[in-house]
């Protein structure tokens, strides 16, 4: 295992190795940063869904794959029918600046199908079944908390910048692709990327209007709107195999790739931004199951207390940075929310969730105490799959459930772990526009 993460620490291999999608699920496990976009490739199955060919992870034609999680969901869940859309094109020059528009850039956290889109990767039920029903490219059984939070601005879910059908960038766009570092060149949609992918589509938006064509956003809305991060989770797990000191040399870079990230945005016009940092590593099943000599590094939660402290380093830094960029950027407002205390708190007080076991995936292999195998992950036929409707904190290892990502939500829309202290619904426009055309 060791010499695994090696080969993910080592670096600027892992971007390179994203073109390894369909090589074995245990070579390019080292790649940690990978890892996120690996769970995706288990959870592949062959197209007619027997069974049978599940372990061959077919990659599905681009087709039938696009249409599957792509094109129906958004349609079928919260999107307006084409008279509203339509008259809200009518009403969007006065009203856009009214309007909620968030633009996202992150990892598979606030994913929302980007990946699945663009690497083709058929993803089977059980994913999505405990809210959209069917698949939708989510890495989880429903929504990440960036739906959650643009169904609290009364915005319906953001639509990934490569999703082919049934997208609708009226109320902004997700950059977010699972595997995602912040740092450049680790990995094929790294942070910098996600923001030059931005600055095409503004730019692209911005043409269109000038000569008089439809865009979805015009300049009022590209300025009022929200700008949002969750990132870097990637980045700290892929140095997690190191020697703590080591590890604390690591993170400053990181960090940094994501300040460069809002001051370019901030140059470009954006003064709103919500900052996520990342959350208790060292409680996720995923790592919890990697082999260890003994349990002295475990917490009286049963975390592993290194790779926390590193979770909790990087925050640190981050919202320092937060801190430094708040007085740089004084007609902006800059959000930190501590995603460590958010989700640390739902392991260490499970029980007030309703959480029976924190440690625990819902849908792995080999049951307690973790019930994840890296070999198998979630997606093969005889995988252990928690009973719908049980709450669990772990997907599938590494990603939330539906459920355990509501409560987060919740407790990120609460105002309670921001720095400042300020609500998101605070930060946005009234998401209704007070136009009565609409
Ligand atoms: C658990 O809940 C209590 C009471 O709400 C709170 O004070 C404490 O900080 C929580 N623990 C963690 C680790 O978040």
């Amino acid at each position: 295992m060791a010499s695994a993460m090696n080969a993910g620490g080592g670096g600027g291999g892992v971007l390179k190795k994203m073109g390894l999608f369909r090589v074995q699920y245990y070579c390019v496990m080292g790649a940690v940063a990978a890892a996120v976009v690996l769970v995706t490739v288990r959870y592949m199955p062959a197209p007619t869904d027997t069974g049978g060919g599940a372990g061959s992870t077919v990659r599905a034609s681009s087709s039938s794959t696009a249409a599957a999680p792509g094109g129906e969901e958004e349609r079928g869940e919260n999107v307006w029918s084409a008279g509203e859309e339509r008259r809200k094109k009518a009403a969007s020059a006065s009203a856009s600046a009214q309007r909620v528009v968030v633009f996202n850039f992150g990892d598979s956290n606030s994913d929302t199908g980007g990946v699945a889109a663009v690497m083709g990767i058929h993803i089977a039920p059980p994913e999505g079944r405990a809210y959209f029903h069917h698949p939708t490219g989510r890495l989880s059984d429903g929504r990440v908390i960036l739906d959650f939070i643009c169904e609290s601005l009364n915005t319906h879910h953001l639509s990934p910048y490569m999703k082919p059908l049934g997208s609708d960038y009226s109320n902004g766009v997700n950059f977010a692709i699972a595997g995602s570092t912040a740092t450049p060149g680790d990995t094929r949609f790294s942070l910098d990327v996600q923001l030059d992918q931005f600055l095409f589509f503004k730019e692209r938006c911005l043409e269109s209007i000038e000569r008089g064509e439809d865009a979805p956003i015009d300049k009022k809305g590209f300025e009022s709107a929200l700008y949002t991060m969750d990132i870097g989770h990637n980045d700290v797990t892929g140095v997690l195999y190191l020697p703590y000191d080591k590890i604390l040399a690591k993170l400053p870079p990181m960090v940094a790739e994501i300040k460069k990230a809002i001051e370019s945005l901030h140059k470009n016009g954006a003064r709103k931004f919500w900052i996520h940092g990342t959350g208790a590593l060292g409680c996720l099943p995923q790592k919890l199951a990697m082999p260890r000599d003994d349990d002295s590094d475990l917490d009286e939660h049963g975390c592993i207390t290194k790779f926390n402290d590193a979770a909790k380093k990087f925050n640190a830094l981050l919202s320092e940075t937060c801190d430094d960029l708040r007085l740089q950027m004084t007609d902006s407002t800059i959000v930190f929310v501590d995603m460590f205390a958010v989700k640390y708190d739902l392991v260490a007080n499970h029980t007030k969730y309703g959480i029976e076991k924190p440690l625990m995936t819902c849908c792995g292999h080999g049951g307690p105490p973790y019930n994840y195998d890296p070999k198998r992950s979630c997606m093969t036929s005889d995988m252990d799959l928690c009973e719908l409707g049980a709450k669990f904190i772990s997907w599938d290892g590494v990603h939330f459930t539906d459920a355990a990502n509501g409560m987060v939500a919740a407790k990120v829309l609460s105002g309670e772990f921001s720095i400042p202290r300020i609500k998101l619904t605070g930060l946005v426009t009234p998401a209704k526009p007070k136009d009565s055309r609409l």
